[in-house]
C-alpha cells in the first residue's frame, strides 16, 4: 500500500485536503493524524471492518480497546447510554482537551471498539486538523495511538512514518504535539470515579469539578480496568532506568562502562513531557543500550510521567503478560 503524506496547517486547516482524508475514513480507509496530545491512527469508528485494520496495523492485543473522537457534543448522545452528571460538568470544564471518559456504550458501538466490553472510551481532541477531520468524516474515529504496539506513541508525523509507512492510506503532517503523553482516562461508570491512565489533566483538577475520586494508583489496581494498562508500553529498544539523582548516573556509568549510555535532561515537567517520547526514539536511532532519565515527583502532571517512564523501564521479561 503506499502511503499519502499529506502536510496540514493546524492553525487553519485546508478544507480541500482535510475532506480529501475524511473522504478516505468514510470509505473504510486509515488516517493517521494529529491531536494535541500524541499522533492517532483514525478509521470509522461505526465501522468494524475498518476499526479491525487498525489492530491488524498496529499488532494492537485484540483485548485493548479503542477511544472514540468526537467533534461534537452532540455525537455523544447516539453513543454513550446515559451522560452522568458529573460527565456533564467534566465536559464542560476539559472538552475540547485531553480528557477520556469511559460511559457506558449503545449498541451502535461496534464490539470490536470496546473488545466486548459494555463500556466506551470517547474524547474530544484540542486540535483543529483533528476536529475538522471528524466533522467531514460525520462519524465518530476511533484511534489508538499512532506507533506499533509497545513502541513510544508518536510526537510527530516523522515518528508515525517509522512505524507505519506503507500500511496505512495516508498520514497528515500537522507539526509536533502540544502535550506529548496520552490523555488522562477517567472512568465514571465506577463510583467513585477513578483514573484509570493519568495525563495532562491532573486527579486535583477533576476533583475539584466532580469531588473525590477513588485514591488508588492505577500501580495497584490488580485486575487493570483499562486493559491496555497490563502491557509494556511506549518503551525503546534501549533499557530505561530511572535514577533519583544525578549522583546515581555516576555509578550506572561505572557499571555498564561498555555500553552506551544516553542521558535525558529537561528543564520542567512540560518539556519533559514533550519530548521523552521523541528522546527515547532518537536514542534507539543512535545506538544507545541504556537511557538514564531523573525522575520526577510523583504528583500532578508528574504522576503521568512517571506513569509512561516506569512502564518504559519494564523489562521484557517482567511485562510478558502481566501488568507492570
Ligand atoms: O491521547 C490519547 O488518548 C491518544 C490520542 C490519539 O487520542 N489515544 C490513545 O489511545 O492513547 P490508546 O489506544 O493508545 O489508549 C487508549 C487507552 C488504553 O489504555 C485502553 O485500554 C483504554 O484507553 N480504554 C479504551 N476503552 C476503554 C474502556 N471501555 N474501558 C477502560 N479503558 C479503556
Ligand atoms: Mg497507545
Amino acid at each position: 500500500m503506499k502511503t499519502r503524506i499529506v502536510k496540514i496547517n493546524f492553525k487553519n486547516p485546508e478544507i480541500s485536503k482535510i475532506k480529501e482524508a475524511a473522504n478516505i475514513i468514510k470509505m473504510g480507509g486509515l488516517v493517521a493524524f494529529p491531536t494535541e496530545t500524541v499522533y492517532g491512527l483514525g478509521a470509522n469508528g461505526l465501522d468494524r471492518k475498518a476499526v479491525k485494520k487498525i489492530f491488524l496495523v498496529k499488532g494492537r492485543p485484540q483485548d485493548n480497546p479503542l477511544i472514540l473522537h468526537i467533534s461534537e457534543i452532540k455525537q455523544i448522545y447516539f453513543l454513550v447510554n446515559e451522560i452522568p452528571n458529573n460527565a456533564k460538568k467534566l465536559i464542560k470544564r476539559f472538552w475540547p482537551g485531553p480528557l477520556t471518559i469511559i460511559f457506558k456504550k449503545t449498541k451502535i458501538v461496534p464490539d470490536i471498539v470496546t473488545c466486548g466490553l459494555d463500556t466506551v472510551a470517547i474524547r474530544m481532541p484540542d486540535n483543529k486538523i483533528a476536529l475538522e477531520l471528524i466533522e467531514f468524516a460525520g462519524v465518530p474515529i476511533a484511534a489508538p495511538s499512532a506507533n506499533i504496539s509497545g513502541r513510544p506513541s508518536p510526537t510527530n508525523a516523522k515518528h508515525v512514518a517509522e512505524d507505519l509507512m506503507g500500511s496505512i492510506d495516508m498520514l497528515i503532517d500537522g507539526g509536533s504535539v502540544n502535550i506529548g503523553i496520552e490523555s488522562t482516562v477517567i472512568d465514571l461508570t465506577q463510583n467513585p470515579p477513578v483514573i484509570l491512565r493519568p495525563g495532562k489533566i491532573t486527579q486535583k483538577q477533576i476533583e475539584k469539578i466532580i469531588g473525590k475520586l477513588q485514591d488508588k494508583k492505577e500501580e495497584f489496581i490488580e485486575t487493570p480496568k483499562s486493559p491496555g494498562m497490563k502491557y509494556r508500553h511506549y518503551s525503546p529498544d534501549a533499557k530505561v532506568i530511572i535514577v533519583k539523582d544525578v549522583k546515581e548516573i555516576k555509578k550506572l556509568r561505572k557499571r555498564y562502562s561498555e555500553k552506551k549510555i544516553k542521558q535525558l535532561n529537561y528543564i520542567d515537567k512540560i518539556e519533559m513531557a514533550k519530548n521523552l517520547f521523541k528522546d527515547f526514539r532518537e536514542a534507539d536511532k543512535k545506538g544507545y543500550d541504556i537511557i538514564v532519565v531523573k525522575e520526577v515527583e510523583d504528583k500532578g502532571f508528574g504522576c503521568a510521567i512517571m506513569n509512561r517512564l516506569r512502564k518504559a523501564s519494564c523489562t521484557k521479561e517482567t511485562s510478558k503478560n502481566r501488568p507492570c
